[in-house]
C-alpha cells in the first residue's frame, strides 16, 4: 500500500506511523524523522533543516521534495510506503502526484488524524524522543519508559525536542492550518482521504486506522 498520513502536529502521526508500517510489511518514511537525523549527524541539510524547524517553519519545498524523493527511491520503498510528514503543502502534493505519474503508480488513501487542540498541545508537552532515532517516542504520562529518560527500544537518552517548546509549538500549529491542511481538500478531489478519531489509546487508534485502511483497499 502506498499512504500518506496527515494531521496536526502532535496527533501521533509517528506513533501511529510506526505500528502501521509494521502490520503492513511498508516501510515508514517521515521528513521530521530524516532532517533530525541530518541535525544529529551535522550534516549542511541539518544545518539549514535546524533553522527553519526551530522557527516552527516548513524547510523550502526543494530540499524537502528532494530528500522524501531519495528516499521513496531505495528499493525497500519498491512495493508500498507510509508517508508522514510529507507532503505538508499543496505544492508538495503536486510534486508528489508528478513523482508518482512518472512512476506508473498511484497512492491507495490518505489516512487523516484528527485531534483536537488542547489534546495535542498536551501530547506535545509531555513528549519524549530518543537521541539515538527520533522515531522512538515516548510521554511522560501517556507511555513513559520503563526507565525514566531512558529509550525502552535501544537505550539511547530521551530529551525533549527543541522545536517542542510553547512558542514554536503555536506557530507549528498556525503552519498546520494554513499550509497543510489545504492538502486534504486537494486529496479529497481524488476521493482519497480517510479521516479517524486520533483520540484515545494508542492501541485503538491503531485498530479504527487498519479497519479504515482495510476498507480502502
Ligand atoms: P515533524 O517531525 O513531522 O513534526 P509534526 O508534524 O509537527 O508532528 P510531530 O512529530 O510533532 O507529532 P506526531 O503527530 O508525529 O505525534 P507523535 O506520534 O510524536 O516535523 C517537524 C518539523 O520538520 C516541521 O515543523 C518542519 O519544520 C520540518 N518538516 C518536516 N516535514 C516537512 C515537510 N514535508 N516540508 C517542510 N518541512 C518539514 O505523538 C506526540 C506525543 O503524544 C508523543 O509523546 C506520544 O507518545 C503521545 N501519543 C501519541 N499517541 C497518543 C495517544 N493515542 N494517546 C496519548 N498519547 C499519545
Ligand atoms: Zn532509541
Amino acid at each position: 500500500m502506498r499512504i500518506v498520513l496527515v494531521g496536526p502536529p502532535g496527533a501521533g502521526k509517528g506513533t501511529q506511523a510506526t505500528r502501521l508500517a509494521e502490520k503492513l510489511s511498508i516501510p515508514h518514511i517521515s521528513t521530521g524523522d530524516l532532517f533530525r537525523a541530518n541535525i544529529s549527524r551535522q550534516t549542511e541539510l541539518g544545518k539549514l533543516a535546524k533553522s527553519y524547524m526551530d522557527a516552527g517553519n516548513l524547510v523550502p519545498d526543494e530540499v524537502t521534495i528532494a530528500m522524501a524523493k531519495d528516499r521513496m527511491e531505495q528499493p525497500d520503498a519498491e512495493n508500498g510506503f507510509l508517508l508522514d510528514g510529507f507532503p505538508r503543502n499543496v505544492s508538495q502534493a503536486e510534486a508528489l502526484d508528478e513523482l508518482l505519474r512518472t512512476e506508473g503508480i498511484q497512492l491507495d488513501a490518505v489516512l487523516d488524524l484528527e485531534a483536537p487542540e488542547d489534546e495535542v498541545v498536551k501530547r506535545i508537552a509531555g513528549r519524549r524522543v530518543c537521541r539515538k532515532d527520533s522515531a522512538h517516542v515516548f510521554h511522560v504520562t501517556y507511555g513513559a519508559p520503563k526507565q525514566e529518560g531512558v529509550c525502552d527500544v535501544c537505550g539511547g537518552e530521551l530529551y525533549q525536542r527543541d522545536d517542542d517548546s510553547e512558542g514554536t509549538v503555536r506557530k507549528r500549529l498556525e503552519v498546520y492550518h494554513t499550509q497543510t491542511e489545504p492538502i486534504i481538500d486537494y486529496y479529497k478531489a481524488q476521493g482519497l482521504v480517510v479521516t479517524i478519531s486520533a483520540m484515545g489509546a494508542v492501541g485503538e487508534v491503531t485498530g479504527r486506522a487498519l479497519e479504515a485502511l482495510k476498507r480502502e483497499d
